[in-house]
């Protein structure tokens, strides 16, 4: 049993009367005309909830990661535009920037982006290199005192707003995965162009771009870690991620479940309530029991890593787990909801087409398979003793 502090209860009492109050008036109307949600967003700043793992001393909450996916949760049974926003600030650039880069390179770019000031964006999928990031295209040349950056990102979420970009790219061919480093780009530099706003089954609001780089000069002083830990940089920031998309995907669950629960005790067919139908009844008993478990899947692997304990395994797991019970209630949410479910109103169809990204980024559900594989072949019976 994990156990919540008082600060883990108010954390999620703070982010559901956020999501309650804040994101869910006009979230049909952002999903329907892909509006980025700008006002959100700086409310999210604004109350911490962009840059909660960050310490204090670069103006971040200093919370631990069962405080986050407590949050991610939260705001996921509403609006998963903006948790994944938030997922890709927190996880992958804030926790990549804070745990790899220098101490200049955090006095300079994670109170920005900690507070809100800017988001960060995560940038290494490809046209040609998605689940085999391995095979990056991208190329960072050693000029002496900079490199210079061309190449094209694919599916990079926050590509339109964000100033701050971590660019993964190859720096020698020659090297394989060790030759691959990451880079703090600035959105303004020269040579930087956004591609135009991806038009997507869900999420919507979210602004995903394809980025262009061509001739940009990146200062040597911008490069992550030593030269050639661009991949491991990636794998490390991911696996930490996938924490996050697995509190998304649980908040998909577990708001899609409690919209049905609500409908089936309203609705009333054949004489009583649809909920003391057993066809329905035994519905929520399904949704119930993965969405209990799928939440003790994302506390384990957030509290795995609060003890620096090893937790690629038990990310991926929670990752796979939440992400396809997120898809199956989702549709099943809708058959509860019969007729109204198809319809935007009732909010269950959003999260049915919001599913199925959990099930894609961050590594598709085989990818997550994959790890826990290598895992089990390597002597990992489970993913904790
Ligand atoms: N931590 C540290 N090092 C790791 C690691 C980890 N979690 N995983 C792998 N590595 C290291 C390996 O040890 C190896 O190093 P050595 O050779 O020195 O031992 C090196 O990295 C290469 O690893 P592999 O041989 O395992 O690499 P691979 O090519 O066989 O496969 C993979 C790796 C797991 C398939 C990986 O490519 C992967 O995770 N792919 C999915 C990519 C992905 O998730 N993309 C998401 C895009 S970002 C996104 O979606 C954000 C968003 O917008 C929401």
């Amino acid at each position: 049993m994990i156990q919540f502090t008082e600060e883990h209860l108010a954390v999620r009492d703070a982010a559901r009367d956020f999501a309650q109050n804040e994101l869910l008036p006009g979230v049909i109307e952002r999903d329907t005309h892909m509006t980025y949600p700008t006002d959100q967003v700086k409310m999210m700043g604004d109350l911490g909830f962009l840059g909660m793992m960050v310490s204090e001393k670069y103006g971040g909450g200093g919370m631990d990661t069962l405080s986050y996916v407590i949050a991610m949760e939260e705001l996921s049974k509403v609006d998963n535009s903006c948790s994944v926003i938030m997922s890709v600030n927190n996880s992958l650039v804030c926790w990549g920037l804070e745990t790899f880069g220098t101490e200049a390179q955090k006095e300079k770019y994670l109170p920005r982006i900690a507070s809100g000031e800017t988001i960060g964006a995560f940038c290494l999928s490809e046209p040609e290199a998605g689940s085999d990031a391995t095979s990056q295209r991208t190329t960072a040349i050693d000029k002496g005192d900079h490199y210079l950056l061309n190449g094209t990102k694919n599916w990079i979420t926050n590509g339109g707003s964000s100033k701050i970009h971590l660019v993964i790219a190859q720096t020698d061919k020659d090297k394989g995965h060790r030759g691959i480093n990451a880079f703090i780009v600035e959105a303004g530099w020269d040579g930087v162009k956004v591609g135009a706003k991806e038009d997507k089954l869900g999420i919507r609001s979210s602004d995903t771009h394809t980025l262009m780089y061509t001739d940009v000069k990146v200062p040597k002083e911008n490069r992550i870690g030593e030269d050639g830990f661009g991949f491991k940089f990636a794998m490390k920031v991911l696996s930490g991620g996938r924490i996050g998309i697995a509190a998304q995907a649980l908040g998909i669950a577990a708001g899609g479940y409690e919209l049905a629960v609500k409908y089936a005790h309203e609705r009333e067919a054949f004489g009583k309530p649809i909920i003391k139908h057993q066809a329905i009844s035994f519905k929520l008993a399904e949704m119930a029991t993965d969405i209990d478990a799928a939440r003790h899947l994302v506390h384990r692997a957030a509290t795995l890593k609060d003890n620096h304990l090893d937790y690629d395994m038990a990310a991926c797991q929670a990752k796979l787990f939440a992400s396809s019970a997120a898809m199956k209630h989702t549709v099943e949410a809708v058959q509860v909801h019969g007729g109204y479910g198809f319809v935007k109103e009732y909010h269950v169809e959003r999260l049915m087409r919001d599913a199925k990204i959990t099930q894609i980024y961050e590594g598709t559900s085989e990818i997550q398979k994959l790890v826990i594989a290598r895992n089990i072949m390597k002597g990992q019976l489970y993913s904790y003793a």
